[in-house]
């Protein structure tokens, strides 16, 4: 079997398209525009092209874009000034403080500086208990564009077998929690967990989030099971040049899984949609209107 492979970009574009629909209709009945302020600190290379890509998902989509980019030695106090001021702004809907920040920054401080209603990366306590909860909540950008991604190849993921390889705060919790969320059967895998390869076997739907090349190899896929790719790891490539791989072995997994994402051009793209959405969904919310109809 060759898998299908799950074109993240054109999803993630179809995506933006809706949610451009939905800002102008915003914009036309409702007089508001919605603006994500995102603030960079530092001039880590990395940082520089997710933001420089953010603010442009946000402006094609016709919204606001405010970009703070903040030198390096930044203290504490001037980047919560900041925040505050942001979070008094009522033009700024969505504000998303890019990690990591510079190490004399404590980011747990700045990321709970932040109002949970404006919180576009959902990584504010508030927000991460509201998802644990089922109740509505900002919900991180990444995990929300992986189970978007995995609806596409399956309607409904009630009673699946999901696993997830690492249990970070930004990636592998809250998609467990989204998961859990569809009703699907969770299992949260990590580096201590043993026989991985065996636990990965019994996934209908595995997602990788741990920031190892390749490390995930086709022997630990299921026959026919949907692979969601979260690495983009760069390493060296033909030429002295490098290339991104995910962290799941491609060429292996795609000669046995039903589905699979690439990588680049799978999970990365949606989640850059799903920051624009959750600046429309802050929005709506500051509004008092409803849940904009799109995923
Ligand atoms: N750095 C790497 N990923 C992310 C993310 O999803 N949000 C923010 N704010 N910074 C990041």
């Amino acid at each position: 079997m060759t898998a299908t492979i799950i074109d993240g970009k054109t999803i993630g574009q179809n995506l933006r398209a809706r949610i451009a629909e939905e800002t102008a209709a915003l914009s036309q009945q409702h007089g508001i525009v919605p603006g994500l302020a995102v603030v960079l600190v530092g001039t880590d290379p990395a940082s520089e092209v997710y933001v420089r890509t953010k603010s442009k998902a946000v402006t094609d989509a016709g919204m606001r874009s405010f970009d703070h980019k903040l030198p390096k030695e930044t203290s504490q106090a001037e980047l919560l000034a900041l925040v505050q001021k942001l979070n008094a702004d009522p033009t700024v809907h969505g504000i998303l403080v890019q990690l990591p920040l510079p190490s004399q920054i404590d980011s747990s401080v700045i990321l709970n500086a932040i109002d949970p209603g404006k919180d576009v990366d959902g990584f504010h306590p508030m927000n991460a208990g509201r998802l644990a909860t089922g109740l509505p909540a900002l919900v991180p950008c990444t995990p929300f564009g992986c189970v978007l991604l995995a609806k596409t190849v399956h309607t409904s993921l009630a009673g699946m077998d999901a696993v997830v390889i690492g249990r970070s705060n930004i990636v592998g919790k809250p998609l467990a929690q989204l998961l859990l969320g569809e009703n699907a059967t969770v299992t949260v895998a990590h580096s201590k967990t043993r026989n991985l390869p065996e636990v990965c076997r019994r996934a209908d739907l595995l997602f990788a989030a741990v920031g190892r090349p390749e490390m995930v190899r086709g022997d630990w896929i299921r026959p026919g099971a949907t692979v969601i790719d979260v690495g983009i790891n760069r390493v060296p490539g033909e030429g002295g040049k490098t290339r991104l791989v995910g962290d799941v072995a491609f060429e292996e997994a795609r000669a046995v899984a039903g589905a699979i994402t690439p990588v680049p051009g799978g999970v990365g793209p949606m989640t850059i949609a799903c920051v624009i959405l959750n600046t429309l969904r802050a929005a709506c919310a500051r509004a008092g209107l409803p849940e904009p109809k799109i995923s």
